[in-house]
This record gives structure tokens, sequence and C-alpha cells, in this order.
């Protein structure tokens, strides 16, 4: 998604500023092109220098440096911006911004960009409370500027309060948000199921599978870039995606519970999840101990939430196979009365439970069959949620 991107990274004085290393490393691995303008104070908190190395490219941080290639035409850097990014913010920088102060080749860069910007306060919990900051963020957000966070939790000072660097990933986030919004699925909400359940035995045990909850996230997380309204129902908690609405649940029976609630008004519901088939058929309170040489546990069915969850939605289901993969999902297809069926093949190593990438066949209810290459789990997701988007657009 940030392929080919350039990012502005702005990195204003403030005691966050090692954490703009990370978001700098992490945005070059995404592909970015990543730019950084350093205010004076932030050279203070960290060294030029370790940015030019993360980012292989000289850092920006006077208007007058001769030798910058952006240093003439001190606007020329808000031209080549995709995306402005200034974490953390302070508000100092807030202030000069919402008064349109152009005094820094970051402030310049900011007055003279048309690309959308992203401000990441960080500060002390009183000045960020303070009215003064607070007037000057609804001013720049009500001209289109986008926050992310501050966060709750301790201070430089060491005081508790809000003021912290929103988390890294939130940040990251935030600005992947903005630069892939595809916006097909604006309007609509997308309810995604994700993880192994876990069926209880006793206190200390449970069966359950290899699910990682890796698919049902990379769903999620594109649905939600693609502008769709998310709900996530997981027996797993991974990075926390923004704007995504998460309810972890245990059992195959909590999960069918919620995502009948949540499902109601949904366009589509997408089971990633690998849902327990059997379950204990009781559960031991106290835990079963080992008195004799072989136990025997009675199982039943569990519901098959794709079947008995009753509406008028899209129907998406996996089908996770060792053999006859095709066959077996389209058997799935018939039988759960599915619009379409995601066949991993799970003999394949990079493929299926835990790792970052998926090799699938898409199966729609009148026969097409998409056989897909090695791919990964979020590629895998938007070529779901073409399909998707193409049945919702069918039928409206
Ligand atoms: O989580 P990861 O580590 O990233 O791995 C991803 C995955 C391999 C788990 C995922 O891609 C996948 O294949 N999920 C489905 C696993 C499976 O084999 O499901 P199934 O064949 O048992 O069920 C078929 C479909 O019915 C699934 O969509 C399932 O969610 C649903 N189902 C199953 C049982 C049940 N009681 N209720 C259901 O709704």
């Amino acid at each position: 998604m940030l392929a080919k991107k350039t990012v502005i990274l702005g990195i204003t004085g403030s005691i966050a500023a090692y954490k703009a290393t990370d978001i700098a490393s992490k945005l070059v691995q995404d592909g970015a092109e990543v730019r950084v303008v350093m205010t004076r104070s932030a050279a203070r908190f960290i060294m030029p220098l370790t940015l030019n190395s993360i980012t292989g490219r000289p850092v920006e941080s006077s208007m007058w440096n001769m030798s910058s290639e952006f240093s003439i035409g001190h606007v020329t850097l808000a031209e080549v911006a995709d995306v402005v990014v200034i974490a953390p913010a302070t508000a100092n920088i807030i202030a000069k911004l919402a008064t349109g102060v152009a005094d820094d080749m970051l402030t310049c860069t900011v007055l003279a960009t048309m690309a959308p910007i992203i401000l990441a306060p960080a500060m002390n919990d009183n000045m960020f409370l303070n009215p003064i900051t607070q007037k000057n963020l609804a001013k720049l957000k009500a001209r289109g500027f986008i926050t992310v966070g501050p966060g709750y939790g301790r201070l430089a000072s060491g005081k508790i309060g809000t003021g912290r660097l929103a988390e890294v990933d939130k940040i990251l986030d935030a600005i992947k948000q903005v630069m892939g919004q595809k916006s097909d699925l604006n309007g609509r909400h997308i309810v995604v199921t994700a993880g192994g359940t876990h069926e209880p035995i006793d206190p200390v045990r449970y069966i359950s599978n290899r699910s990682s909850g890796k698919m049902g996230y990379a769903i999620a997380e594109a649905a939600r870039y693609r502008g769709a309204q998310v709900s996530l129902i997981t027996t797993t908690i991974l990075a926390e995606p923004a704007g995504i609405d998460i309810t972890q649940v245990e059992t195959a029976l909590e999960m069918k519970t919620v995502v009948a609630q949540v499902v109601k008004d949904a366009d589509a519901l997408i089971m990633a999840a690998a849902v327990a088939d059997y379950r204990p058929k009781s559960f031991a309170k106290a835990k079963i101990k080992k008195e004799s040489s072989s136990l025997t546990l009675e199982l039943i069915r569990t519901p098959d939430i794709l079947t008995e969850v009753k509406g008028n939605f899209i129907r998406v289901g996996f089908a996770a196979e060792t053999e006859d993969l095709l066959a077996n999902a389209q058997k799935k297809l018939k039988e759960k009365q599915l619009d379409l069926i995601v066949a991993n093949n799970i003999t394949d190593k990079e493929s299926g439970f835990g790792v970052n990438t998926n090799k699938v066949i898409m199966i729609s209810r009148n026969g097409r069959v998409k056989d897909l290459p090695l791919l990964t789990k979020r590629e895998v997701a938007d070529k779901v949620l073409d399909r998707v988007v193409g049945l919702l657009n069918k039928r409206s």
C-alpha cells in the first residue's frame, strides 16, 4: 500500500522523538519513500544521522542548507508528499500550524502541501488539556487535519495522564488508512470472524486448533481500509487495528451468540475462524485427575454458525482442507448455502494456519473457480473483498 508513496515524517521537540525512528523504519519496510523533516528542538532529542541512516535520505531541518536538494524551492517537499505525518507533534507546532506560521522547513512544508496531514500529539497532560491547545487542535481538525492519540499513561514527568504519543502501530494504521482508502465498502457493515475456538474440558484444558487469527484480522483490516464499518469476532487478540469493533469470544457457542447479534444489520459475514465442529458434552468443574490409564471424552456437535445465523447478508466461508480441496470446498459451499467459499490448501507450509501467506481457491455459488497464487493474507483479503464488493453491487 505504501510502495512508492512519499511520506514526509515531521519530528518535533518532544522526548517521544525517539519513537519516530521506529515509525520511519516501519514505513521504509512497507516500501514508502520517507523524507524526514526535523525541527531544531527535535534535533536536540535525536540525531538527524539516525533518521538519515534509517531512511537512506538526507534529513531536512533548515531552509538555508544550500546543499539540500529541497533547500532552494522550500515548497518542493510539500509538492512531492503523498502524506505528511508529524509524530510527535508538540503543543508548539500545533499552535504554529493553527495560526499559519511558516518559519522553518516543517511549517513551510505543511502550509504549502495539498497532501493529507496527520498529527500525533505528544506533550505534558496539562499542556494537552489547556484550552488553547484544544482550540488549536479543533481548528486544525476542522481544516481536515487527522489526529491520532495522544494516549493515556505514564508521561515523561512520571505523571499519569493524557499526552503520550499514540502507539506506533496506530500511527502507521492511520497513514495506511489515508493512503489506501479505496472506499468501495463505504457505508457497508462487514462482520468477520477470526481464530480457533476453545472448547473447555475442565478449568485447565480445552480442545482447539492451530488458527492464529491472522487471516481474519487481515480481512477485517482490509475491509476497514476500504471504508467498511467492521465488526471482528475473534478468539485471539493480535495488534489492535484502528477503527475496528472487536469482540473476544472463546467457544463456538459464544461466537454464534455474538455473530447473531452483530450481523443483524450487516451486508456480509466472512467466517475465517476455525470453529470447532465438536465440543465436550460436559464441562468438569474441577481439574480432571489422571486416575485411570485411559479417559473417554464424549463430544457433541457445535452449532454451524454460517448455516444457522439468519439474515439477508452475503455469506463467505473458508475451508481448510488436507485432501480433495476443491471437491470438499464445493460440498461445503452447497451444504452451507454460501455465496463464496475460500479453500485453503493447508498441506503447503506457506499456506493456512499461523503463517502470513495463503494459497487459496475461491469458488462462487455459480460455480466460478479462481485458483490464486501464493499471496500474503492481506492480498488474499483484498481478493475476497473484491468478490464481496461485486456481490453487493449486483444485489443493489
Ligand atoms: O487463523 P490463521 O492462522 O490465519 O489461519 C487461517 C485459517 C486456515 C484458519 C482460515 O483461512 C480457514 O481456513 N478457516 C476455516 C477453517 C475450516 O476448516 O473451517 P471448516 O471447514 O470447519 O468450516 C467451513 C466454514 O464454516 C468456515 O468458514 C467456518 O468458519 C464455518 N463454520 C464451521 C464450523 C461451525 N460450527 N460453524 C461455522 O460457521
